[in-house]
């Protein structure tokens, strides 16, 4: 068993030098302009357009010649920050902001274009404040991110004059996103990262993050299909995944199903492997000894609690960088999860 564990985290580390990272140089520029005025600056006028449709997520970069391309304008929002933004995106953002304050909905732009240092800065923090795994379902790796092509931007609330800013407070208001997401497409936007697509986007829910297509139709194409964009772009080739939380005397669907989510986020780094289902693995793996087994792995972690979930998937005949055999069904695959002192799922190890 211990032989076991020592192949899974030999595993770990290969997997994880696997994900190839190739950075992109990033601008960062000063903008001094307000929102509520129409007096955004545009940063430099470009000849070649950008491609409003570009794919960016965990395994499609962005494109090496974006920023030569990309024209942006520097906004500053009600909180006081400068927030840079694609030009076409902006003025479709304050199109749809004027619709949504007809229906009383306020909103303002929290972040929307970022450098590759601005994405690392937000990474580092993450990682630091709310470990490794909860970091990769929330944000992207560096030149990874939406969010350097500035057509991603975050929303933010404002209830009763009041800035409504961290994630935690933001999902509390439901009724006030559906209002807000169903007026996306409209304007041109989509939400990217849906509720129970985390195997496909790689990333949680998050009801805030919204991405400008340039073009209706297709917005309310993608909305109306409840599909990702990665599947309309045909960038998604598995089918769907069936997970199975089985049942548990000792931990509830909603903790099983926040472990399940840390997972298919890490999965989704692998890219074209073709993921089949996710189940819990029993009340029985959740012993002290293998509670011990987690610690002794990470001995500074402290963890509380330990569960087990088994994976199947079938792996493409070019698996890259990836360690699996090619074409191969990988069946039963282990993924153990422990409780951090904080309540979190941290990813310990996994493997066969
Ligand atoms: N929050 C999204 C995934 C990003 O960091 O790009
Ligand atoms: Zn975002």
């Amino acid at each position: 068993m211990k032989k076991h564990w020592i192949i899974s985290l030999l595993l770990c580390f290969c997997l994880i030098t696997a994900i190839v990272f190739t950075g992109c140089s990033g601008n960062t520029t000063s903008g001094t302009s307000d929102e509520t005025t129409d007096a955004a600056t545009v940063d430099e006028a470009k000849t070649d357009g950008i491609d409003y449709m570009v794919l960016v997520n965990k395994t499609h970069k962005l494109p090496d010649d974006w920023e030569e391309k990309l024209e942006t304008v520097h906004i500053t929002n009600s909180v006081g920050d400068d927030v840079e933004v694609e030009k076409k995106a902006y003025d479709a953002y304050l199109e749809l902001k004027a619709a949504l304050e007809k229906e009383g909905v306020y909103v303002d732009l929290d972040s929307a274009r970022r450098s590759v240092a601005d994405q690392q800065r937000i990474m580092d923090e993450f990682t630091e404040q709310y470990g490794a795994d909860y970091a990769a379902k929330t944000v992207a790796k560096p030149g990874f991110s939406e969010h350097h092509t500035g057509l991603a931007l975050d929303l933010y609330l404002i209830i009763d004059g009041k800035d409504i800013v961290e994630n935690e407070d933001m999902i509390q208001y439901p009724e006030i996103w559906a209002t807000i997401h169903e007026k996306l497409p409209e304007y041109g936007f989509i939400l990217r990262y849906l509720e129970g697509k985390e195997y496909i986007t790689g990333y949680g829910y998050e009801p805030w993050h919204i991405r400008y297509l340039d073009n209706p139709d297709i917005a309310k194409e993608i909305t109306d299909k409840g599909t990702t964009f990665e599947q309309y772009l045909g960038a998604y080739t598995g089918g769907e995944v069936s997970i199975d939380y089985g049942t548990s005397g000792i931990y509830t669907e909603e903790e099983l199903k926040d472990a399940v989510i840390q997972i298919e986020c890490k999965f989704a780094f692998w890219g074209d492997v073709d993921l089949k289902s996710i189940r819990y693995a029993g009340d029985e793996a959740v012993t002290e000894e293998n509670l011990a087994r987690m610690n002794e792995i990470n001995p500074e972690s402290n963890y509380t609690q330990v569960v087990e979930f088994l994976m199947d998937f079938h792996t493409p005949e070019d698996i890259g960088e990836l360690t699996f055999n090619a074409d191969a069904d990988y069946t039963d695959y282990q993924w153990w999860l422990a409780r951090t002192a904080d309540d979190g799922w941290e990813i310990v190890t996994w493997g066969y």
